[in-house]
Order: structure tokens, then C-alpha cells, then sequence
């Protein structure tokens, strides 16, 4: 080893010990007469002190170096005294008198300072990665995420989980997004996908006897990206024999507070997760992720607005949309320009507009001059306090009010519930809230496409008191598939699967697939169904998510090392590329892209 002692290793206890460390200069202070270096390892930071009169060769090489240069240097732990102590640094009660400095590697001066904490543009960081992992808030990151997949690792096993690899080079599984696809060489024409996730190859497992598997499984969708999204991105992915829901929730639960005891004992993480429907949670919410940390939340107002004078509200309700409100407690004394603002949010995620009512009297006793509305007149002071009634709005609150067809309301006061949180202060940042949503619906209509989707996957069974509703009324039946959440994400997903070959091949059919097509793609798993597949279930959660959480950002990038923009590229390698025509020629590829500026 070039070095015995870790950098930020040092202590009081020893002082007196020679040691020889090796790192990169944090930061150099010339004094004249000495030299200061903060030499940085993954360790962390120590003080070095140069002089001149005891050691003129180690000051001769201290004197040339500069930020980022490579340094091992020799010395004596010497304690600091009372006045120089620096309690910020868990090194700060000692120094190393360096009695020789060798300079192992010179440095560029850096695009950004890894000592200072500036604002660097997200591109430069991803374009010199390998300088801004250098940075102490980045190598933690990368420790919280090692000491994550170690819990998980180490709770899997405990419960008689088997960590088992499955293949990157596979047939495509639908998980709702478009594949990566790879060419195959040697047939020529023909295309592996690259997983969207392992649920095909878990499933199968399970047939085979695996009975508990694990793994931390790499996932490749190519879809629209976001902040908390990937094109490749980390699961741990579960499945279970002879299990049901309760087992599964149990487990997550177990596991969730497990990982935030470890990894964030200063969080708080109330128990028993609370349980919600799907159902319950558009309602209540508008979202099957809602924040549960603050309430704020939805009302219906549709029997109202049906009846009101108000064209655009009655207009919405017989069209079979809906009308739903949120309170704004204290709004009544926002200015039009504030109200308006909230408008101009909702525009942004699809509505047409809001309507603002602002009470300063209670909505019971309202009259016409306590409301504020630019629809009063329209909707009369009675529907007013009726609507105000309704959402529990009191004197002095605002109530906004979205209308039109249910998913875009439920989008729309989802948006604004998250910004009326924030801006009243009610996210609390010292809690892991997490929450089980259930009951999903099996299937959605794609209004585009014409068809049932899985809202999980075609996988997922149905709920049996439902399945007779398979094929009369497709959208009432309940999936037995369940969500975990935390502050507003989504975790992870998972179900109770099909394990019959009947009950799988009507569910392909209500999905459009038909029964060759279902033969043609998954027969591999209707096949297996026959060979005395197990009842089963499993799960998934993003592990990039849980970190995030865990590490305080909203930033899925801040802790995965190597990251890829939103446009799926990756700046420092230059990926994806361009491939050499010989290339393209094996493959029996040819390209008919459009010239790209
Ligand atoms: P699902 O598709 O819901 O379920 O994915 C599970 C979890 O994976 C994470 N995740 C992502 N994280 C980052 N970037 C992405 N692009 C991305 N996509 C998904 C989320 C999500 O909740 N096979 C099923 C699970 C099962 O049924 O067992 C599945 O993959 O945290």
C-alpha cells in the first residue's frame, strides 16, 4: 500500500504516530513561512502543515502543487492546539507535519471546485463525473446507496430469500414502456429486448421451485424521463410462493422501516403504514401516490355544479365529467394576481382553467359581498355556500375548483394540492411517510388505441369476487395488485399473479391478444402453467427512488453514479453513438434516420 491511514481516519489518539498518507489536495494555503494542504481521500479531510526550515524538499513540493494533484506525503500526528482546533471536520483536533511530500499524479485545474459547494450546471457535472463523485456530498451518495443494497441484500436472505440472476438479453416483457432492443448477429433480422424488469423470468422461477427469489435487477425502458425516472434504473424485484397480499405488505413494511432505521435513523416512519384503496386515494386525493404527510384534502362538488346556473359546470357533469374542489386554508386574502397564478398552474397540467370562490365569512353564513368569485354570479350565493360547505372550506379560505373529465381533474388538483403544501409549509421533511395503496383496477380503456391496457400487467390476477366481470364489465374489476408510497413517490408495485393457463389466456384476450399472438409471445409462460405452477405473487421497488428518498433530494440523479440526461444520453461517454458501417452490416442493418443537425 502506498499509504497507511485513511485521511479523514486520524484522530487525537494518534497523535505522536508517523504516518504516510496519499490523496488529492482539497485545498492548498500558502502562509509563506508555511504551507497548508487539506488533502481529501474517501476517508475524508486532514489538515497538513509544510515547513520550509525542518523539511526544504517536502516544501519544495508542496510549493508547486494545486488543486486536484495526487500527493503522498509522509509525517508526524501532531494535536492541534485550543486555538486551532476546527470542530467541523472529524479530523480537526489534530494536523500532519509532513516531513516529505511526493507528488504522484499533476491535475488540470478543474472545470468545477470539488471543494466548494457551487451551483455547477447539471451537464458539466455529468460530462466530468469521475471529478464530481469527488465531492463529499457525492461520495456519500454512493455510500448510502452500498449500504442500501447491503440491508436488502442482508434482510432478503435472513427471510430465506435466493438471490438469482436473470438474463439482460431477453424477449420483450410488457411493462407499459417502449424496450431498448439489440440486434442479434447471428439471426439476422431478429432483436432481444433488454428487460423492462425480470417479471416474465420471476414467474418462471416460481414454477421451477425457487419459492422465494430476489435480485437486484437492472430495468431498461425507453420512456419519457423525468426527475424521478431512468432509462436504466435499479429494482429490488420479489416473488413469493404460497403467499398472499397480507405476506407481502407485511414483509415491505418490515423491510422499509428496516432500511430507514439503518440508513436515516434521525427520520421519522409512522406505523402500520396506513392502507388505502385506489379508490380512496383518487378521491381523497387525486392521485394513487398522494403525499400522506399533510391533509388538504378533495371534495366532490359534482351533484352542485350539475344543477348550477353556470354553463361550463352543468355542461361538464352531463358530459359524465366532474366537478372537484380543494381548500386553500388563509387563501380569501390572496390577491386576483395570486389566485391567477393557481390558474395558470392547472393550464399546465391540462386544464382549461379553476374557479376561485374566496370566503371571508363562514361558507354557512356567506353573502354576497363575503365571497369573491368570478363566477358568483353565475353560480348564485347559494350554490357558493353549498360548494364552500362541501369542502370543508371556513372564513378567511380559498376554494379552487377544477371541472371537466375525472383523470384530468384528479391530474390537475393533484398538482395544486402538491403546491398548496408547499406553499403553506406543511411538508415535513423529518418524516418517511410510506402508505400501501390496493385494490387497483385491472385494466384501463385507452380511448386512443381503442383497447383495455393492464394497469399493472397481464400478468396481475384479477380479484376472484371480480373475475365474473371479466368479460361484461371489464373496468369494475379489482386487481389483486398493491402500490407502497412515501411522500408523494411510488416505490414499488407488485401483485398476486395469474398461475392458470384459462384465466391467462382471458386476460390476454380482454387485452387484445389473441390466442396465437398470446401463443407467439408467452406461450414459454402458458406452457409453464401446465407443469404445476405454484400460486404466486411478488414485488418490485426502485432502488434509485429509495435512495433518493433516503439522501433528502428530488433528484433520481444525484444518486446513481453514473447518471443519463432527459434525453437519455450520456455526456462523458458520448452514448448512445453512432456504429461503423461494417458494424451496421453484420447486423443487416440499415439506417433510415432523419439527418440530425
Ligand atoms: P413497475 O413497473 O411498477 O413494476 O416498477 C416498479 C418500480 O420500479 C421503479 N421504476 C423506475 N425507477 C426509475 N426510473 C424508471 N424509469 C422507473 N420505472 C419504474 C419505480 C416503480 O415503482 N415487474 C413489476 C413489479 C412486480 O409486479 O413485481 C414492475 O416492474 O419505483
Amino acid at each position: 500500500m502506498l499509504k497507511t491511514h485513511g485521511c479523514g481516519t486520524l484522530r487525537a489518539s494518534n497523535a505522536g504516530e508517523s504516518v504516510t498518507l496519499a490523496g488529492w489536495v482539497h485545498r492548498r494555503r500558502d502562509h509563506g513561512q508555511l504551507i497548508f494542504i487539506d488533502l481529501r481521500d474517501r476517508d475524508g479531510i486532514v489538515q497538513v502543515v509544510v515547513r520550509p526550515d525542518d523539511h526544504p524538499e517536502a516544501y519544495d513540493s508542496a510549493n508547486v502543487v494545486r488543486g486536484e494533484y495526487v500527493l503522498r506525503v509522509s509525517g508526524e500526528v501532531v494535536e492541534r492546539s485550543d486555538a486551532t482546533r476546527n470542530p467541523n471536520i472529524a479530523t480537526g483536533d489534530i494536523e500532519v507535519v509532513a516531513n516529505s511530500v511526493e507528488v504522484l499524479n499533476a491535475a488540470k485545474t478543474p472545470p468545477f471546485s470539488v471543494s466548494e459547494d457551487d451551483e455547477v450546471n447539471e451537464l458539466v457535472r455529468m460530462q466530468y463525473r469521475y471529478i464530481d463523485l469527488r465531492r463529499p456530498a457525492m461520495i456519500a451518495s454512493l455510500e448510502l446507496r452500498h449500504r442500501l443494497n447491503q440491508f436488502i441484500r442482508d434482510f432478503m436472505t435472513e427471510q430465506g430469500f435466493l438471490e438469482v440472476e436473470t438474463p439482460i438479453l431477453v424477449a420483450a416483457t410488457p411493462e407499459g414502456a417502449r424496450d431498448y432492443v439489440v440486434p442479434s448477429r447471428l439471426t439476422p433480422g431478429a432483436f432481444y429486448a433488454l428487460p423492462q424488469a425480470p417479471q416474465q423470468f420471476k414467474q418462471l422461477l416460481m414454477v421451477a421451485g425457487v419459492e422465494r427469489y430476489f435480485q437486484i435487477a437492472r430495468c431498461f425502458r425507453d420512456e419519457d424521463l423525468r426527475a424521478d425516472r431512468q432509462p436504466e434504473f435499479v429494482q429490488l424485484d420479489l416473488e413469493w410462493s404460497f403467499c398472499e397480499e397480507e405476506d407481502i405488505l407485511a414483509l415491505l413494511e418490515e423491510l422499509f422501516v428496516g432500511v430507514a432505521a439503518a440508513l436515516r435513523p434521525d427520520l421519522a416512519v409512522p406505523r402500520p403504514f396506513p392502507r388505502l384503496s385506489w379508490h380512496e386515494a383518487m378521491e381523497r386525493y387525486g392521485s394513487d401516490k398522494p403525499d400522506l404527510r399533510y391533509g388538504l384534502e378533495l371534495s366532490d362538488c359534482s351533484d352542485i355544479a350539475a344543477t348550477s346556473g353556470f354553463g361550463v359546470f352543468s355542461s361538464t357533469v352531463a358530459d359524465g365529467g366532474r366537478v372537484r374542489g380543494i381548500v386553500m386554508p388563509g387563501g380569501a386574502s390572496l390577491s386576483r394576481r395570486e389566485v391567477d397564478g393557481f390558474t395558470n398552474l392547472a393550464k399546465t397540467m391540462g386544464a382549461p382553467g379553476l374557479v376561485s370562490l374566496q370566503f371571508s365569512a363562514d361558507p354557512a353564513s356567506a353573502t354576497e359581498d363575503d365571497v369573491r368569485s368570478p363566477v358568483l354570479r353565475h353560480i348564485g350565493i347559494d350554490d357558493a355556500r353549498k360548494i364552500g360547505e362541501r369542502c370543508g372550506a371556513s372564513a378567511g379560505d380559498l376554494v379552487l375548483l377544477a371541472a371537466g373529465d375525472s383523470g384530468m381533474v384528479s391530474t390537475v388538483l393533484d398538482g395544486i394540492r402538491r403546491e398548496l403544501a408547499r406553499r403553506l409549509d406543511l411538508v415535513d421533511d423529518s418524516i418517511l411517510q410510506f402508505g400501501f395503496v390496493t385494490d387497483f383496477p385491472l385494466v384501463e380503456w385507452d380511448a386512443n388505441e381503442q383497447r383495455w391496457d393492464a394497469l399493472h400487467h397481464p400478468f396481475t390476477a384479477p380479484q376472484s369476487e371480480d373475475a365474473h366481470l371479466l368479460g361484461s364489465d371489464p373496468a369494475k374489476v379489482r386487481a389483486r395488485a398493491y402500490d407502497t408510497i412515501c411522500n408523494g413517490f411510488e416505490l414499488g408495485s407488485g401483485s398476486i399473479r395469474i398461475h392458470e393457463r384459462e384465466l391467462q389466456m382471458r386476460v390476454f384476450e380482454l387485452l387484445g391478444v389473441g390466442a396465437d399472438e398470446a401463443q407467439r409471445r408467452f406461450g414459454h409462460m402458458l406452457n409453464a402453467f401446465e407443469y404445476g405452477a405454484p400460486p404466486h405473487g411478488g414485488f418490485a421497488f426502485g432502488i434509485d427512488r429509495v435512495a433518493m428518498l433516503l439522501a433528502g433530494t428530488e433528484n433520481i440523479r444525484e444518486v446513481i453514479a453514473f447518471p443519463k440526461t432527459m434525453s437519455a444520453s450520456d455526456p462523458m461517454t458520448g452514448a448512445p453513438m453512432e456504429i461503423a458501417d461494417e458494424q451496421l452490416e453484420e447486423l443487416h442493418l440499415k439506417i433510415d434516420a432523419p439527418a440530425t443537425s
